[in-house]
């Protein structure tokens, strides 16, 4: 489950760069398409995500607070994809998102990588 884990939100990484390139380009219709395509890829790191964090029992350990940081974690940086896309559209600032963005992701990998379920 890990692997589909990391598989959705490298995908959502890609795809969320690709979106980006194409409104750097004017190219409004194919960033729209993405934005949407990228809607979808969240559901997947959701799923994934949750299975992990309620499959494996991980919830009854000492771990648990780990786990839910993990999460919410997981669900900010969703929400950064959304919102960077969302001002790029209306062409209004981003910069404070992405420094959110970099402190998530690190955290995100950080925790995700030292918890013990994966590699
Ligand atoms: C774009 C957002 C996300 C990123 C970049 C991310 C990143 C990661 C990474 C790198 C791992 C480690 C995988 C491994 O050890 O093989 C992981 C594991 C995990 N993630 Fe995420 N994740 C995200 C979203 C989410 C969401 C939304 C949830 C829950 C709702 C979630 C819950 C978990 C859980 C429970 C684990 C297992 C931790 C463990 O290895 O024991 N993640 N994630």
């Amino acid at each position: 489950m890990t692997h589909a884990h990391i598989t959705s939100w490298f995908l959502a990484l890609i795809l969320f760069f690709i979106a980006i390139s194409l409104h750097k380009s004017g190219k409004a219709k194919g960033f729209k398409i993405m934005q949407m395509v990228l809607r979808v890829v969240y559901l997947l790191i959701l799923a994934t995500g949750l299975i992990l964090l309620f499959g494996y029992g991980m919830l009854s350990t000492d771990l648990s607070l780990q786990y839910i940081l993990k999460a919410a974690i997981g669900i900010w940086i969703i929400g950064l994809f959304e919102m960077i896309l969302s001002k790029l559209s209306k062409n209004q600032p981003t910069k404070v998102l992405w420094i959110q963005f970099i402190i998530a992701f690190l955290l995100a990998l950080y925790l995700g990588f030292k918890l013990p379920l994966g590699f």
